[in-house]
C-alpha cells in the first residue's frame, strides 16, 4: 500500500475515534451522577430515619472523645486504637451485643455497659440529639 493511501485511511479512521471517545465519556458522566444520586437520596433516607444531622457529628464525636478510642473516618484526630475502627461500622451485622439498626446503634455508643456491663466502651452519656447525630453520621458517612 502506498504512503498517501495509509495516512487517508488513518485520517478517515478519526472521526470515528472521536465519536467513540466522546461517547465514552458521555457514558462515564452519566453514570457518575447516577452513583452520587444514588448516594445522596440513600444519606436522605438514612438521615430521615434517624432524624439526625451528620453535620452536628463531628463536634460531637471530638466532644466526647470518640477518636481517642477509635479510628473514625473523617474525623479530625481520631486515630485511637483501644477500640475498633469505626470504618463501615453501620454495614455489620452487630453493634455491641445487638443486630445492627440505628436504634441499637444509639443505645450502644450512649450506654454501652447497659447494654453488655463487661464491655471495655465506657457509657459515654450523649444526649438523645448527639447519639442521632453521630448515628447518622455512623450510617452515612464512614
Ligand atoms: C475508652 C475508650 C472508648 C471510648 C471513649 C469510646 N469507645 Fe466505642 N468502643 C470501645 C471499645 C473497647 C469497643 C469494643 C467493645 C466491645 O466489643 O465490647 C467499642 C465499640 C464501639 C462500637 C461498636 C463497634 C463494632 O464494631 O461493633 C461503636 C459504634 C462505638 N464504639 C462508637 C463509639 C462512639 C461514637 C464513641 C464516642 C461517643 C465511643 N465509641 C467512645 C472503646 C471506646
Amino acid at each position: 500500500m502506498r504512503r498517501e493511501a495509509v495516512s487517508k485511511q488513518v485520517t478517515s479512521a478519526l472521526p470515528w475515534v472521536e465519536g467513540t471517545s466522546a461517547l465514552v465519556v458521555i457514558v462515564l458522566a452519566v453514570c457518575a451522577i447516577g452513583l452520587i444520586r444514588s448516594n445522596s437520596q440513600r444519606e436522605t433516607a438514612i438521615l430521615q430515619a434517624v432524624g439526625g444531622d451528620p453535620e452536628r457529628a463531628v463536634p460531637a464525636m471530638i466532644r466526647n472523645g470518640c477518636g481517642g478510642c477509635h479510628e473514625i473516618p473523617g474525623v479530625p484526630g481520631a486515630h485511637g486504637t483501644v477500640g475498633p475502627s469505626l470504618r463501615g461500622v453501620a454495614e455489620r451485622e452487630y453493634v455491641g451485643a445487638s443486630r445492627t439498626s440505628p436504634d441499637a446503634m444509639m443505645r450502644w455508643i450512649s450506654r454501652a455497659r447497659d447494654v453488655d456491663p463487661n464491655t471495655a466502651m465506657p457509657n459515654t452519656n450523649l444526649s438523645p440529639q448527639e447519639a442521632r447525630d453521630i448515628t447518622a453520621y455512623l450510617y452515612a458517612r464512614t
